[in-house]
This record gives C-alpha cells, structure tokens and sequence, in this order.
C-alpha cells in the first residue's frame, strides 16, 4: 500500500474492536528471550514494529511463526548476541532487546535504536540502569557492547520515568541475583501489562503501575501465554476522529480507566461519552467546543501520543486549544500537513495553538511520523474533498487495518486512488442510537 485516499465530512458510526497495544506487544516480544521456551502472544496485532522486533528474535535464533492471530516465540535456544544496526534502527523498542540479551546471556552487542522522528531520543537512562546492575559497557563503532559477569539486584532511581528504561532494568533485573527496586519508574499501562507478562513466565516482579517496582530476580522461568492490554493510543485516534466528524462509534475490549485524560478533553469539546468494563462510546451531535488547555506529561497524565489526535480534533471546534509538548521536543510534526489543508494553528516552542474555525479542505500531504500520520487521517475525514496521504508505512507501524476499520465506521477510505463513485464503507445517516454504560467520569 503506498498511499491513502480519503474523502471527508461523513459522520461516523459503528462499533468496532480496539486492537492490542503495540508499546505493551514489544517489551513482551523482548521479554519472550528470558525463557528457554515458548511464548504465546494471543491477539498479536499485525504491525510494521511487530513485524521488526520479530525479525530481530529470528536473527537472534529465535523461531517465531504466526498461528491465527497468536504469535508463537520459542526462544529454547540462541545462535548470537549481536543486533546489527539496520535491524536496531527499524524501531525504538530494539533496545529493550539490550536489557534481555543481557540478563540470557550476560552479554549483548547492539546497534542505537531507530523510532519516529521526535527530537532526540537519548537512551542514557537505559544505560545507566543497567550499568547499575552490574554490567559494563564499551561503545565502539556505531555498536553498544555490554558484558557482565553477573547482574546483582540494586535500587535504580531513574531521574525521570521513562518507559523504556524502566522496562529495559524489568527485563535485566529478572535474572539479577537478589533484590532490585526501580524508583520512579514508569507508571504506563503498559508496564503494567510487562510485569504481567513476568509473572505469567513464572518471575516476581510487583509494584508496576506506582513509581517503584520490586523484582526478585533468579527464578526459574516457565512457558506462559499472554493477551496484551488494549492499545489506548488507538482508541483514542477512532474517538477524536468521531469528535472531528460527529457521529456515534463504540469501542469493543477497550479499558476507559486508561483514557481518562483523553475522554475528559473530548467531553470538555462537548462529547458524551458512556463507558462500561470493556467499551467506550462517544456521541457528538452538537458543534465541538475547544478543548481549553492540554499539557502533555508521563502517565496518569494526557500522553504525548494523543496530542496530535486531538488537535487534529481541535480544528473543527469553536474557539481556541493550545497544546504543551513538553515530552517530546519535535513534536509538532503533524502542523506543517494540517497547516497544509487550511488548519489555523500557531507554534511557539513547545506551545501550540490552535483555532479551530477554519475549514479544512483536503490536499497532498505526507505523514511525518506514527501519531502524526493518523492526526492526518483524522483532519482528512473531516476536510472537505480529497485527501491524499504518502508516507504510510509511519502509520502500518502502529495501526492494525486503519483503513478497513475506519471503513467499518461508514468513513469513505481507500487504499490508493479513490474508485470514483463507489463507496468503500457506505456512509450511514446518523441514527438517535441508546449507548450502553456510565456518562463518564464513571462513578
Ligand atoms: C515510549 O517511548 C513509547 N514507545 C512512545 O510511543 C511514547 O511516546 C513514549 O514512551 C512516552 O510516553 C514505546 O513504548 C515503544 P520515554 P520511550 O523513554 O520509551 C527522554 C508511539 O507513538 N529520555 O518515556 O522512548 C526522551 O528523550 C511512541 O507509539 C531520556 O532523556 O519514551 C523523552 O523526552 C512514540 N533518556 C522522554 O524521556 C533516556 O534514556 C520520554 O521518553 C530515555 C528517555
């Protein structure tokens, strides 16, 4: 697929089932390497960055091979240590590959990691967590070469909670003998789903989802089957495009609990939105309101992930929204496209400011990045005429089928070039539907 072809302004409506998160799929793909056995991975999203952390276990001698929608990892035995650098670049998640190789085999060779172009994306606080635990380090040509003569449990303070660093000093410390404490460690959902992984694999990990996580390290490790929690970022880019578009869509096996600040911003716009255990349901018939003021931070705060859905939202509200990136310093990606298609927004350093009474009409644009790529696909479904996104593999790493599934919610989508007057996903006339579930804020 090169390209998408997007015709805007339908409403959408439809029920659809959120795919499995992609940034719990690959520190569980590097998890699979602590244990001589097999893993199961169920409901394995289909993913550009699924598809290179999976070529990196095969490279490291792992088999992998997909049954259904489960993807099967037997990591029994391993024929090399080292990550060549054009498979480390294909993703940022290859340097949790680091964390685990070490605690295998005690020592690891590998390449920096790649990632979406965002600033730069230092990885000292991996580095410093595992050196912490035991293992030394030397860089040289353009490789990180790590070598330990055994990983001791310690107390890691990261001075910042980065998930992948958390995650990476997880993996090492389950084969670290003794007691390890991560002190302000990441509190993402997705850490969350890593240690339930571990645990499955028979490791005791405890405390994920508060700042310090406790890791036992040393036990023997056992074959585990694991269903990755629901990809919130995803979630969040079908709500703010049926924010953007108006309509009524329900979200199947997704988890409000980890959308909070992102459905209290869409219900600021003038959404309802009615959640039960496992589906989430936005209705927007009303003009959408600005969502005022949106800071990104670490969880439970608004993710930086979702910033550029919901300013992409936030061009067809009334009044003004500005937006603070302050995880990310090139975040913003996504302006120059939406500038493109008429969109009213102002950067000043981390601070953007978006008016939204602008009409959008549809253009050539090309997608920057993953986030920034879908705020493209949701500024098209609302702009009036055609839109034409290059670029696409930045989105096909993270978005399982967009286009089916945006088709399934009546938006008028294509792989490629528009088939002139036939309708891939017929537009349905918004129906007066009953949602099922609690008005958010549930109480
Ligand atoms: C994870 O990246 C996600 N990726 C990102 O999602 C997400 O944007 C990010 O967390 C923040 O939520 C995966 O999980 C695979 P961080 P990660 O380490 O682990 C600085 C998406 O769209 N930092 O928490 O790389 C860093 O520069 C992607 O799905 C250091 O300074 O994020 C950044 O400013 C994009 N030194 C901040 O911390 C380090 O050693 C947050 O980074 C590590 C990070």
């Amino acid at each position: 697929m090169s390209h998408i072809t997007i015709c805007g302004t339908s409403p959408l409506s439809g029920e659809i089932s959120v795919q499995r998160a992609k940034n719990s799929v690959l520190p569980i793909l590097a998890a699979t390497l602590l244990h001589r056995g097999s893993s199961r991975i169920t409901h394995c999203p289909r993913l550009g960055d699924v598809e290179a952390a999976a070529d990196i276990l095969r490279h490291l001698g792992c088999k992998v091979h997909r049954e259904g929608q489960d993807l099967l990892v037997d990591a029994a035995s391993l024929t090399t240590q080292t990550i060549p650098p054009a498979l480390m670049g294909r993703c940022r998640a290859s340097i949790l590959f680091l964390g685990a190789l070490l605690a295998r085999c005690g020592e690891a060779s590998v390449g920096f990691p790649g990632g979406c172009p965002l600033g730069p994306r230092p990885i000292d606080l991996h580095l410093h967590a595992l050196r912490t635990l035991g293992a030394e380090c030397r860089q040289q040509e353009g490789m990180l070469h790590y070598r330990t003569t055994g990983l001791r449990g310690q107390e890691i303070t990261l001075p910042f909670p980065s998930v992948g660093a958390t995650e990476n000093a997880m993996l090492a410390a389950t084969a670290a003998e003794g007691i390890t404490l991560i002190s302000n460690a990441a509190r993402e959902p997705e850490i969350v789903d890593l240690q339930d992984f571990l645990q499955k694999l028979g490791a005791d990990v405890r405390g994920a989802g508060t700042s310090v996580i406790c890791i036992r390290g040393g036990r023997s490790l056992h074959d585990a089957v694991h269903c990755c929690i629901a990809d919130r970022i995803v979630a969040a880019t079908y709500l703010c495009a049926a924010a953007a578009c108006g309509g009524q869509i329900t979200l199947r096996n997704t988890d409000y609990r980890h959308l909070c600040p992102i459905l209290t911003a869409l219900q600021q716009g003038g959404c309802t939105i009615r959640s039960t255990e496992d589906t989430v349901t936005l209705c927007r018939e009303a003009p959408l309101r600005a969502a005022g003021t949106v800071r990104t931070a670490p969880y439970p705060a608004f993710p930086t992930d979702a910033q550029p859905l919901l300013m992409a939202a936030m061009l067809r509200a009334e009044g003004e929204t500005t937006f603070i990136e302050t995880m990310f310093t090139h975040r913003y990606g996504h302006v120059p496209p939406l500038r493109k298609m008429g969109a009213d927004i102002r950067l000043a350093g981390c601070r953007a400011t978006v008016r939204g009474t602008a009409t959008l009409h549809g253009d050539i644009v090309h997608a920057p990045d993953l986030r920034g790529g879908a705020a493209l696909m949701i500024a098209a479904l609302a702009a009036e005429g055609t839109t034409e996104i290059r670029d696409i593999h930045h989105i096909l790493r993270g978005y399982e089928n967009p286009v089916e599934t945006f088709g399934a919610l009546g938006a008028c989508i294509y792989e490629g070039n528009c088939k002139g007057g036939d309708t891939h996903g017929t537009t349905q006339p918004l129906q007066s539907q009953t949602a099922a579930g609690r008005l958010f804020p549930a109480v």
